[in-house]
């Protein structure tokens, strides 16, 4: 016993240094958010919701990806969103709790940048009594107007799986094609796609709140001590929509990373970021395209716990977050209405990022809480809430087509705001 704990307590002291900002200001001390700050302009005429007219299943929204409709010569002709929600988040969370009541159904979302509707995806052939609560998505772009495949990760009743689906872009139906399950699926959070059959996935956790007796203390020990424990996989499958066995591989692309969030592909395909929640870290990678090897290159710091993160075509990584965790605890207890939020940019400078003080425009800068994102990158605030403007930020993205840009918000009542620039 005393040999464990004389190994334990300097391992623990690594892990708290590690975590060491996000412990110290995004769980210890609320950082002084504004109401509502937007690198564009002002929030009250440039931000709003993105469903006009409210659905009460159109809320509680986890990831949105942009998904690009290719013209036959190649370029994008339009771009739509597809956004997941869940209304019954506040009965059924796999991540942060409560496990009460896994059957009122998630919902996918289309929004059109074109027309601004948004419209409920119908899911066709979905099996009867399966259980739906959608987290990270992603389809393969569309090309002359073919249909794409869909995935989607469910944390379902009993374990967290993946959903195929296909969409095209002239229907507002995700047929179901198949669902993808693997011993090794213990936590699946978000997705980046490498083909139209195969895929990054990252695993949060490798304890969840799934687990007998334990599930309610050993999963936020494994967050707040920032223990590097999940992983992020890459998994192939079987073309053939009907081949029994689905997954032909499934190998550990990125492991030992604590609370593998977010992950997304840049846009030459050529480097992968990971989002670490517990230690408010953004890691990147090289990229091989033919094995889809990852190779560690530099880990940037942003200003808060991570959520999901999604690359601009101009290969800014785009990263929401959340500013202050024991807020978002409240909310997800309903004790609370609103929590903060945060979005940053992730930019590629050359050189080093020497100063202290950068970030100057936003009203909270980051340079308030990390010391300097490094080498070779830069961070900069897009957007920032004390939650009064928009709560709980999960997902962003920038559409540089458009200029908007995306925020979900986890437990926001909104669902999804939309500022243009
Ligand atoms: C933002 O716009 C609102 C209403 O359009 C206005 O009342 C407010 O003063 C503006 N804020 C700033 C900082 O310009
Ligand atoms: C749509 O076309 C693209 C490009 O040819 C192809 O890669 C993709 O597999 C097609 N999608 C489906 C679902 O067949
Ligand atoms: C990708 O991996 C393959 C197989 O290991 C190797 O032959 C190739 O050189 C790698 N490509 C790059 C760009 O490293
Ligand atoms: C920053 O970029 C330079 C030049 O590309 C490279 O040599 C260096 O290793 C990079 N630093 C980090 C920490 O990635």
């Amino acid at each position: 016993m005393r040999l464990v704990l004389s190994a334990l307590v300097p391992l623990l002291g690594l892990f708290i240094w590690r975590s060491k900002y996000t412990l110290y200001y995004n769980i210890l001390t609320l950082p002084d958010l504004p109401d509502g700050y937007y690198s564009e302009g002002n929030t009250s005429s440039l931000c709003s919701p993105m469903k006009s007219a409210p659905d009460p299943d159109f809320k509680h929204c986890e990831d949105l990806h942009l998904w690009d409709l290719h013209g036959p010569d190649g370029t994008v002709n339009e771009r739509r969103v597809i956004v997941t929600c869940d209304s019954g988040r506040r009965k059924w969370n796999t991540v942060m709790g409560p496990l009460i009541d896994p059957h009122p159904s998630g919902s996918l979302w289309m929004h059109s940048t074109t027309s601004g509707q948004t419209t409920r995806l119908t899911l066709e052939n979905f099996p009867q009594g399966h259980t739906f609560h959608p987290l990270g998505a992603e389809a393969y772009p569309s090309y002359s107007g073919n249909a794409s495949y869909l995935y989607v990760v469910n944390h379902a009743k009993d374990k967290t799986v993946i959903e195929q689906f296909l969409i095209s872009p002239s229907s507002s139906v995700a047929k179901y094609i198949r669902t993808l399950s693997h011993p090794f699926f213990i936590s699946p959070n978000a997705i980046a796609l490498t083909s139209p059959t195969s895929f990054y996935v990252t695993n949060d956790h490798v304890f969840t709140r799934r687990l007998p007796y334990i599930g309610s203390i050993v999963p936020i020990t494994e967050t707040i001590l920032g223990l590097p424990l999940s992983f992020t996989a890459h998994v192939t499958i079987d073309p053939d929509e009907t081949a029994e066995k689905p997954i032909l591989s499934h190998t550990f692309a990125a492991p030992f990373v604590s609370f593998s969030n977010g992950v997304s592909i840049s846009p030459s395909g050529l480097e992968v970021a990971i989002a670490s929640s517990s230690l408010g870290r953004i890691y990147f990678y090289s990229r091989n395209t033919t094995t889809n090897a990852l190779t560690f290159t530099t880990s940037v710091f942003v200003p808060f716990p991570p959520d999901n993160i999604g690359y601009d075509d101009e290969g800014n990584l785009i990263v929401a977050g959340h500013p202050h965790f024991p807020t978002l605890g409240k909310l997800v207890k309903n004790e609370i209405d609103v929590a903060p939020s945060w979005v940053v940019s992730v930019s590629p400078v050359a050189g080093e990022t020497t100063t202290t003080q950068y970030d100057l425009k936003a009203t909270f800068p980051a340079s308030n809480i990390i010391p300097s994102p490094g080498q070779n990158h830069t961070v900069s605030t897009l957007f920032q809430s004390n939650g009064k403007v928009f709560s709980s930020s999960c997902t962003a993205a920038k559409d540089s087509i458009s200029g908007n840009l995306y925020v979900s918000g986890l437990y926001a009542e909104q669902g999804v705001m939309i500022c243009r620039s």
